[in-house]
């Protein structure tokens, strides 16, 4: 049975490593909800929320479709994609913050559903900067030749933590998953071969009170509801972001003009596009899917990745960006030769 480890030696004959993405897959609940049936519930009109956020629509999980059933036919979608099996993955990471339990993790699941019996599985949390995280740590272990496929899983069941009382959050998320197959490849020349070029993550814990679940296992024991001051996470997302996409172009010797795709958390139409006016990335090359799945959280980005792919407008050889922010704060961003 295969065992995640890195023998140092192996490490300096190896050839130099990139993370490829071969694969994407992604899935969303049955259930659509509209703005016009949220202004039924809570104090809200489809005006509002599509002037202030672009949202239009969202998915919402029913009872049965927990997050690991998501997370696990996303990953299969993803699976299917690059022709490969359950006997070629030894590495799955899951970003979530809504687990179906406290333990054992969301990754575990998914990987018995795939019938994956070898290398290791483990959930990441950095809320909806998660997936960006997951990337990162993932492109360490395969370049470190210590795995060789990873499944890169963002599932999240936000409805469950959402206050459905609160019309300032409830109208803001959606549930989801999204995946990619990211494969150890040898590195080709500089910036022009493909894989994850740089990856650059931040994190500041003193931001907690500005978004935050009111409970957990280890302080109410009850799972708790989401809160947040929008306000605040609206300027710290348009003013601070923008930092680890700098600096993942500097480190790959790139810049905004050379990117074919950004591929942001999407939280947030305006924020967004503040973005990527603040960084001279032009609006067509924005992969916009707020609209449809309102904000998923760790599953926003591999859902918009596996949308842009699905569709046409990601091809081989593009270079593509994914940036997020959540809660803590965390933020990261990747930039990826696909
Ligand atoms: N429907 C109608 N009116 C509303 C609603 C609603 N759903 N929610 C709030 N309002 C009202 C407020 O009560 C307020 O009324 P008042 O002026 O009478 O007091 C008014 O609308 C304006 O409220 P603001 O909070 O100032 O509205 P703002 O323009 O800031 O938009 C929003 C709010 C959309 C939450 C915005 O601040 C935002 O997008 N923030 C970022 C938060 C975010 O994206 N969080 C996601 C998680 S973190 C992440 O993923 C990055």
């Amino acid at each position: 049975m295969a065992t995640l480890r890195t023998d140092p030696e192996q490490s300096r004959r190896a050839p130099k490593l990139r993370s490829v993405v071969v694969g994407t897959g992604s899935s969303l609940p049955a259930r659509v909800v509209t703005n016009a049936a949220l202004a039924e519930r809570v104090d809200t009109s489809d005006e509002w929320i599509v002037q202030r956020t672009g949202i239009r629509q969202r998915h919402i999980a029913d009872e049965s479709e927990t997050t690991s059933v998501l997370g696990t036919q996303a990953a299969r979608a993803a699976l299917q994609d690059a022709g490969l099996t359950a006997d070629d993955i030894d590495l799955v990471i899951c970003a979530t913050s809504t687990p179906d339990h406290t333990f054992p993790s969301t990754a575990t699941q998914i990987q018995a559903g795939l019938g994956i019996h070898q290398g290791a599985a483990f959930d990441l949390q950095a809320v909806c900067a998660g997936f960006v995280f997951a990337v990162s740590t993932a492109d360490k272990f395969l370049t470190t030749g210590a795995a060789r496929r990873a499944l890169v899983v963002g599932a999240e069941t936000f409805s469950r933590i959402v206050d459905w009382e609160d019309r300032t959050t409830c109208v803001l998320f959606g549930d989801g998953a999204g995946a990619i197959v990211l494969e150890a490849q040898e590195a080709q020349e500089a910036a022009e071969g493909r894989g994850v070029l740089s990856t650059s993550l931040r994190s500041d814990g003193r931001h907690r009170e500005k978004l935050y679940v009111d409970g957990g296992p280890g302080s109410t024991g009850t799972t708790g509801r989401l809160r947040m001051e929008g306000r605040d996470v609206f300027r710290f997302a348009v003013g601070q972001v923008t930092d680890v996409i700098v600096e993942a172009f500097e480190q790959a010797g790139t810049t905004a003009e050379d990117l074919d795709w950004f591929v942001p958390h999407q939280a947030n139409r305006r924020i967004i596009e503040a973005s990527a006016d603040k960084l001279g990335i032009a609006r067509d090359k924005i992969v916009l899917t707020v609209d449809r799945h309102g904000n998923t959280s760790a599953a926003s980005i591999p859902l918009a990745l596996d949308v842009a792919r699905r569709d046409g407008r990601i091809q081989a050889g593009d270079l593509v960006m994914i940036e997020a922010i959540g809660g803590g704060f965390s933020w990261g961003a990747a930039l990826i030769r696909w």
